[in-house]
């Protein structure tokens, strides 16, 4: 399995702390925001990992974050020269990810779930990941059977069908490419992994897509308020972990 962290976009919503940085890079408690998706791919036995930025920013990743050796991992850099979507890191992954399965995360996604045993017995098609939220329309929103097979997706719906968000981890058989290569833009212009048309939409349509619920902490670092809280999160596991 090969892993992609996705850390490009102009992270509007954060200005004026994005206007010289990149939003990945900005502090979550003691490091950058960018080692807890790296960390979390590592603990989950991920450790060729390619690592998608802005074009502004390549010099600031590779002094940050090398080789990967110190990481005990493999890192590869490629730019993203526009937010074309997020399914277009398939697109630029393709040579990349070959005929391997592939995880992709969201760069300001932090996670506490241990993903590792639904790496080791995924086989083919398609994993998105799951967690209840309070407020789903704020979401990719994933509706499922007992069985764990999605039923719709749909990217930010007025009216979601369940209150379970699509979180920023996703799991692909290498069909990924070919099916990005192939997609439209959505009515926002992005080539989406939730929205209609999207991949996650793609490997429904084909019967290929289950759902997985994830335990524990998970936020969106991508707003003011969300990056407070993650800040304050990770600071208090600090000093319980530390006895204080
Ligand atoms: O966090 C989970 C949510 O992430 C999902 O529930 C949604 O289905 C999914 O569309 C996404 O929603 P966001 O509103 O958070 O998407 P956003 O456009 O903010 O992009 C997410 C991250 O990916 C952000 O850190 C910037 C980066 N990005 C985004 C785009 C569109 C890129 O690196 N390149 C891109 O082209």
């Amino acid at each position: 399995m090969k892993g992609i962290i996705l850390a490009g976009g102009k992270a509007t919503r954060l200005r004026p702390l994005t206007l010289i940085t990149s939003k990945q890079l900005l502090p979550v408690y003691n490091k950058p925001m960018v080692f807890y998706p790296i960390e979390t791919l590592i603990k989950a036995g991920i450790k060729d990992i390619l690592v998608i930025v802005a074009p502004d920013y390549p010099g600031q990743y590779l002094k940050l974050l090398g080789s990967g050796k110190e990481f005990g991992a493999r890192f590869t850099y490629e730019i993203q020269e526009e937010a074309n979507g997020l399914a277009e890191a398939f697109i630029i992954g393709e040579k990349f990810v070959g005929k391997d399965n592939v995880a992709l995360i969201l760069g300001d996604n932090i996670f506490e779930h241990d993903f590792s045993e639904d790496i080791k017995s995924f086989e083919s098609g398609a994993l998105t990941f799951v967690k209840k939220v309070h407020d789903p329309q704020r979401y990719g929103v994933v509706e499922f059977d007992e069985s764990m097979k999605v039923l719709s997706i749909e990217e930010k719906p007025e009216h979601p069908k369940s209150e379970y968000a699509s979180v920023g981890f996703y799991v692909y058989d290498h069909r990924v490419c070919e099916i990005a290569k192939n997609l439209k833009p959505s009515k926002r212009g992005e080539i989406e992994i939730n929205g209609n048309p999207s991949v996650n939409n793609t490997f429904l349509e084909m019967g290929e897509l289950q759902a997985r619920i994830i335990d524990g902490m998970w936020e969106d670092a991508g707003t003011f308020d969300s990056l407070l809280r993650v800040n304050n999160f990770m600071a208090e596991k600090a000093k319980q972990a530390a006895g204080e």
